[in-house]
């Protein structure tokens, strides 16, 4: 079997580097693309050595520019490397440009994709991320999903629960193995060293990106506005480059660099961020990958945002949503530092994406489709002429995998009075709703 890795930004990096490590320890041979839409040292490069990953064996090197233009010339690239090199699958990850370009030149070539943080829904249209993950489920073949939650969305859809493995998310994996490798190393990046991070209390450590927050100057200003106030803070900011940009362009920079609180950085490597995150009293950010991260390392976490597809964090109670909305940043951060219940209850929020163990349950599904011969795409021999969905109350023990073999049927809906299920194998049926096919 062979399996072709797309990458392409920084979480991409992060968040297959498990994977991409899971596949070399088995007898199954790979080949990693990377789009190339993060070039500078410390956005890419960097983490193929902290993560201890080979070099890509292909750069199709688009750099920045347009979405069109990016995605563009990423579907050209990954779509001579797929010709040339037949993977069995194609793995993509997240939301970026690249799951949206992959997913569609491999199903154009009737080649398997594998879509690795599938089912996450923010419900807004206008984020291109939203877009990039829906689209690319439509061609997906085997959705390796963080939470039930996500499953459930993908169900929603109408994806074939058979098709949907709940393997929590591999940013646990990277998150644990590399946190102990921190630890053991320190902190080296010289942008630290001033800072002597081991003895500082109270730190707030803040990223954002997003194109809906960094691009839009009176968001910005309101978030600049509440961290001029959290004086008692000490605030390290590593800057992505688009927000060091925007920043620059806004003429906003030099104000928010001057605060005598605020430290603005490069962008850290992996094992210097994991441990200024482990160390903070609070992350402040829009980051998908942060999200999850905080509440995996039990630091209370504030959304800078709306909405979220990662509504688990806040359900447990780790991370709370707080827009660019100035009073409610202060109100929140502030209540962290001096209520000490409060900070217990967002520390002990339990980690819904998984024990570590993602990359594994992931690769162990593809092997296992592999050798049922699943992976191969051919156009179905007969093709239903309608769509047709049967309803049932059930009133009887009897679990999903015996409904479906009895009926010869498909579950696609379970519902346990108001809530939605995933129709896991063992769940037993008596007393729910459920719509299925035949
Ligand atoms: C991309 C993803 C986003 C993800 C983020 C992770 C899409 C649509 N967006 O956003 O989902 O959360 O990566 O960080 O795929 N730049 C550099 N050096 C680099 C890379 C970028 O200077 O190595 C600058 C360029 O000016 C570029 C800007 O950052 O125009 C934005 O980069 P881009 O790749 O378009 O999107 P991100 O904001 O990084
Ligand atoms: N990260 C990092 N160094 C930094 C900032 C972030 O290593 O200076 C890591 C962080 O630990 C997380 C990932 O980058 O795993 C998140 O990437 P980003 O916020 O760029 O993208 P998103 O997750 O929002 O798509």
């Amino acid at each position: 079997m062979k399996i072709a890795t797309i990458l392409g930004t920084r979480p991409e990096i992060i968040k297959m580097a498990p994977i991409i490590d899971e596949i070399s320890k088995r007898d199954i041979e790979q080949v990693v693309i990377h789009t190339g839409q993060h070039y500078d040292e410390e956005m890419s490069d960097n983490f193929f050595k902290d993560l201890e990953i080979p070099t890509p064996d292909y750069n199709i090197h688009v750099g920045s520019g347009t979405h069109g233009k990016q995605t563009g010339l990423m579907m050209k690239g990954i779509e001579e490397v797929l010709l040339v090199e037949k993977p069995d699958i194609v793995l993509v990850q997240g939301d970026t440009n690249a799951v949206l370009a992959g997913a569609l030149v491999a199903s154009k070539l009737h080649i398997a994709i594998g879509h690795v943080e599938a089912g996450l829904r923010s419900f807004d249209m206008t984020m291109p991320e939203e877009l990039n993950r829906r689209v690319a489920d439509v061609a997906t073949t085997m959705y390796f999903i963080p939470t039930e939650q996500s499953a459930i969305n993908l169900l929603a859809e109408g994806f074939s629960h058979k098709n949907l493995f709940i393997t929590g998310n591999t940013v646990v994996d990277a998150c644990f193995r590399h946190l102990e490798i921190a630890k053991k190393r320190g902190f080296e990046d010289e942008s630290l060293a001033g800072l002597d991070i081991d003895n500082l209390d109270n730190i707030l450590t803040l990223t954002m990106h997003r194109a809906e927050n960094v691009d839009v100057k009176e968001r910005v200003v309101n978030i600049i506005d509440a961290l001029k106030e959290l004086s008692d803070m000490n605030i390290i900011f590593p800057i992505h480059p688009r927000t060091k940009n925007t920043l620059e362009n806004f003429g906003l920079f030099e104000e928010l660099n001057n605060l005598s609180h605020v430290h603005i950085i490069k962008p850290l490597g992996y094992l210097d961020f994991l441990l200024l995150t482990s160390k903070s009293t609070l992350i402040l950010t829009d980051s998908g990958g942060l999200q999850e991260e905080a509440i995996t390392l039990n630091v209370p976490a504030l959304t800078l945002r709306y909405n979220t597809e990662r509504p688990e964090t806040v359900a447990a109670g780790g991370n709370i949503l707080v827009g660019s909305d100035k009073d409610s940043i202060l109100e929140n951060a502030c209540k962290i530092l001096s209520d000490e219940e409060f900070a217990d209850k967002m520390k002990n929020a339990i980690n819904p994406y998984g024990r570590g163990d993602s990359a594994k349950s992931t690769v162990d599904a593809i092997e296992d489709y592999y050798s049922r011969g699943l992976l191969n795409i051919e156009a179905p021999e007969d093709i239903m002429d309608s769509f047709t969905r049967k309803m049932a109350s059930i009133k009887e023990d009897i679990s999903v995998a015996e409904f479906e073999q009895k009926e010869n049927a498909l579950i696609h809906m379970v519902f346990d009075g108001e809530n939605m299920k995933f129709p896991f194998d063992d769940l037993n049926l008596n007393g729910m709703m459920i719509t299925y096919d035949k």
